[in-house]
């Protein structure tokens, strides 16, 4: 969606995949503080968004309003705590007559709703399609939103819950806001992880500045090994998926907080190219991710999904594979140790540990166009 919002993939907190329904207004309020506390926020998570089960069951004369017992001082309050913080204000909809968890949707109430919600400052917008008429076609039913979204004047990043849509659809979508999920929910297991991972494989061509494709949001610090949060995170972050933090920020542990931090990762996420990765190889188990960077480097994963433990195994990227020719000498970075590995021609190799990922920048010595001979796998 050409809003001028999302140029790179918004960053920012969810509350969703850590407290589900159980949401308030001190949760939220404690996550704002915490979000500057530990230097999220400095680091470009700045969208404090709240999710599903912040209204109150029914609309009070045809507006929804906060929930009287679990948000009392309202959401214009929460919003203007939020942004005496510094941070952005999310909020959470749905384009059916319920949102997923029963409280009210919006179809039919768009215009009141998108009013509403920019009275009370908010900056972001999660429209999820629960309580749909199947007849009638999803494009249809976003697109009134983004209208009213755009009528009320106020910047909205309008993030989309598609689940189930598939490319074609997509595409369109992706015309009409500034995200839109690829997937089904994600949820604090591996085999989720991949499920999300491998629906988005393949669609890197609909992502770009402004529109994102959106395999849900991150699961570190919820559940997961520390090797299987290093690949989930890094793996978002090359895809250029939006990353929306879900753990419980006033308990998590640092190893998953440095995960999160790991600013050349980030950086990767946040380049101003804007073009997502992809699946470059695979053989079994083994497969090898990147994404040209401005200035001509690639941001490289190479990821082991090997099961049972415990297979390390060596992964190789090939210069050809990054459409370098062979000859090429590169820098190769480690992007979680923040360290030079040293200067490599033709390929490069690491052994990857199974549910690891090594996850790397290689930069040529040479300037390059920078996306003269890109082609993803799956092209
Ligand atoms: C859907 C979405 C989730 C979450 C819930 C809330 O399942 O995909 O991300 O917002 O609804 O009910």
């Amino acid at each position: 969606l050409n809003n001028g919002l999302a140029l790179t993939p918004q960053m920012g907190y969810a509350p969703w995949n850590a407290f589900g329904v159980n949401v308030n207004e001190t949760l939220i309020k404690e996550t704002a503080d915490r979000l500057i506390s530990t230097g999220l926020a400095e680091l470009g998570y700045t969208y404090l968004a709240v999710d599903d089960a912040w209204a109150e069951k029914e609309r009070v004369d045809g507006r929804m309003v906060g929930n009287k017992q679990t948000f009392p001082s309202g959401m214009k309050a929460l919003g203007d705590y939020i942004h005496d913080k510094g941070l952005l204000f999310g909020i959470y909809s749905d384009a059916g007559t319920h949102t997923c968890d029963g409280y009210p949707g919006s179809i039919g109430f768009e215009k009141e709703d998108a009013e509403d919600f920019a009275s009370w400052g908010v900056d972001y917008l999660k429209y999820d399609n629960c309580y749909c008429n199947p007849e009638d076609p999803v494009e249809g039913r976003y697109a009134a939103m983004r209208d009213a979204l755009n009528a009320t004047g106020r910047p909205i990043l309008y993030a989309m819950v598609s689940r189930g849509m598939r490319p074609l659809s997509g595409a369109a979508l992706l015309q009409v806001g500034n995200s839109w999920r690829t997937t089904a929910d994600i949820a604090p297991n591996w085999d989720a992880m991949l499920r999300c991972l491998d629906n988005t494989v393949g669609l890197s061509r609909f992502a770009g500045p402004g529109h994102w494709n959106d395999p849900d949001m991150l699961e570190v610090g919820v559940g997961m090994s520390l090797p299987e949060q290093r690949s989930h995170f890094a793996l978002w972050a090359l895809l250029k998926a939006p990353l929306i933090i879900g753990a419980d920020l006033r308990r998590i542990d640092d190893e998953a907080l440095g995960i999160l931090k790991a600013r050349e990762l980030v950086a990767v996420n946040q380049d101003g190219l804007g073009v997502a990765g992809d699946l470059l190889w695979k053989e079994g188990p083994l497969e090898v991710y990147g994404a040209p960077i401005s200035g001509g480097a690639r941001a490289v994963i190479l990821f082991n999904r090997h099961t049972p433990f415990p297979l390390a195994s060596k992964i190789t990227v090939n210069w050809h594979q990054l459409g370098y020719p062979a000859e090429f000498k590169a820098t190769v970075r480690d992007l979680y140790a923040e360290k030079d590995l040293g200067v490599y021609q033709e390929h490069f190799t690491a052994t990857v540990d199974p549910h690891d990922v090594c996850a790397v920048l290689i930069t040529p010595h040479i300037a390059l166009p920078y996306f003269d001979k890109w082609r993803p796998w799956h092209r």
